[in-house]
């Protein structure tokens, strides 16, 4: 994924450097799921009630999150469910940690939505967790409620990737804010510095735990082990983080108007080329369709050879061969964002 940093957006230094040194960062306060005020902070970023500190744990990133869950929730050989299209994060977390992945389908029909029979045929005596992307990468697409209810109906505890949970293009009712929202299961809710607040570099992020009492207290319990061992998280960057959380506002508000703009630009550059722009409903990246005169591997190969624009295969996150796609990241800057749009249109024309 694109790299926030590196974007052009012109937002101030001083204050994140301010943020950045806060007093008692000069003591080590080894807490296992992280310090109360930084999980406090956390809590409140979750879009639904009662989540409380103390179903907060802190860890370095997303990534680390789900290598920790792997080894709460699986035993070697044991397996997961994932969505497929979505992020190729999860392979190598998952062969590092001796657990299969199953993938489940999303499929296409001017709108992405979980293919259901296909998420309950992945199911075997062996899955351990289901995993759900919302919005997912890159489809774009946000987990309605009634998929929600579908998917907690399984009885297998729910990892629930929220990174881009701030990202919705616009609101929609039927649509779960917060896998927390699911009635009866164990729900680990993921979210991070890196996409809420555009600070991959801080190294910070959360899980919210939701589920019956007894559950999500084991959980917590056995997770609190897994985090002893590592000690992952810095303290400044925990003292700081109520502070980073009110600077992550205009942060996302900017990012936010990219993706909406971009989206824009490239609907705009495409029309009346044979390219189309699936449909999308949230995130930070958009699927186009090309026609199917090359694969997709060569459509990406041409649009950097010939015009100098970097795009991903789509068969790198799951996407079907048979239709090529490539996937744009739409938080470049808006000048290369028109020009990358102008190429592909151009490209598929040709
Ligand atoms: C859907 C999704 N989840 C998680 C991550 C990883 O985020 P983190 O930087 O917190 O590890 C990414 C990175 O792009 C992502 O796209």
């Amino acid at each position: 994924m694109t790299n926030p940093t590196v974007v052009g957006f012109d937002f101030d230094e001083a204050p994140l450097r301010a943020a950045l040194a806060p007093a008692g960062s000069g003591t080590y306060e080894p807490t296992p799921l992280g310090i109360a005020g930084a999980r406090a902070a956390a809590a409140a970023t979750f879009p639904a009630p009662g989540v409380t500190a103390e179903r907060v744990v802190l860890s370095a990133s997303t990534s680390e999150a789900y290598s920790w869950l792997l080894h709460l929730l699986c035993d070697a050989g044991d397996e997961v469910l994932v969505p497929s299209p979505s992020y190729p994060l999860l392979e190598e977390l998952a062969r590092l940690a001796g657990v299969e992945l199953t993938p489940y389908r999303l499929a296409y029909d001017g709108a992405w939505h979980v293919d259901l029979p296909s998420l309950e045929a992945a199911v075997t005596p062996r899955s351990r967790a289901v995993v759900v992307v919302s919005p997912n990468h890159p489809t774009g697409s946000c987990l309605r409620r009634e998929e929600l209810r579908r998917v907690a109906a399984l009885g297998l505890p729910i990892v629930a990737d929220e990174v881009f949970a701030a990202y919705a293009y616009a609101d929609d009712p039927t649509r779960a804010a917060t896998a927390l929202e699911a009635e009866g299961a164990l729900v680990f809710a993921l979210g991070g510095l890196s996409k809420f607040a555009l600070l991959p570099q801080l190294k910070l992020a959360w899980m919210g735990v939701g589920g019956p009492d007894a559950l999500a207290r084991e959980a917590l319990h056995r997770l609190e082990l897994v985090a002893d061992t590592f000690l992952s998280v810095a303290t400044p960057v925990q003292l700081a983080l109520p502070r980073l959380l009110e600077l992550a506002g205009p942060r996302r508000a900017a990012a936010r108007a990219r993706c909406v703009g971009g989206r824009r630009a490239l609907a705009q550059a495409l029309a009346g080329t044979p390219a189309t722009l699936l449909h999308a409903e949230g995130g930070w990246a958009a699927i186009v369709r090309l026609p199917a005169t090359r694969p997709d591997t060569e459509w990406a190969a041409l649009l950097l050879r010939d015009h100098g624009v970097l795009v991903h295969p789509g068969r790198l996150y799951d996407l079907p061969t048979a239709a090529p796609t490539v996937v744009v990241s739409l938080i470049v800057h808006p000048g290369d964002l028109a020009v990358g749009a102008r190429a592909i249109g151009l490209a598929s024309s040709a």
